[in-house]
């Protein structure tokens, strides 16, 4: 069973942002389903490196995006950002050193903290990015 479920009103209505978005649920679902299932530690580090990746891919992008438009609450935002990858480097540091309840935990607290910076931060630009002609 899938841990979070992408749908409209995780919406930011620019396009591109919300595949990344929706690519980024389907990492944290297939880490949360190789927990669940007991798949190896080689496997997880594997799953959690592919989500690190694709979370700093996909900041940098909104990140990229925000510059270029002049958004105003730019250096907060990024701040949040930061937050994201320092707690999923945490997460692969104890997928890797074994420690896969606490990773259980810690995949929880990602899904929520991306569902609500999905729906409180990254929402708060949708309309400026809209308004300059992001897509
Ligand atoms: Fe979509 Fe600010 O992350």
């Amino acid at each position: 069973m899938a841990l979070i479920n992408w749908d409209d009103s995780l919406s930011v209505k620019v396009g591109s942002i919300d595949n990344q978005h929706k690519k980024l649920i389907t990492m944290i679902n297939d880490f949360y389903d190789g927990i669940v299932k007991g798949s190896s530690t080689e496997s997880l580090v594997k799953l959690v490196a592919a989500m690190k990746n694709y979370t700093v891919e996909h900041f940098s992008h909104e990140e990229g995006v925000m510059q270029k438009v002049g958004y105003p609450d730019f250096p907060a935002h990024k701040k949040q950002h930061e937050m994201f990858v320092a707690k999923v480097a945490e997460v692969e540091e104890k997928t890797k050193s074994g420690k896969l309840v606490v990773s259980v935990e810690l995949t929880n607290f990602l899904k929520d903290w991306l569902k609500n910076h999905i729906n409180i931060v990254d929402k708060k630009y949708s309309e400026y990015f809209i308004k300059n002609g992001i897509k």
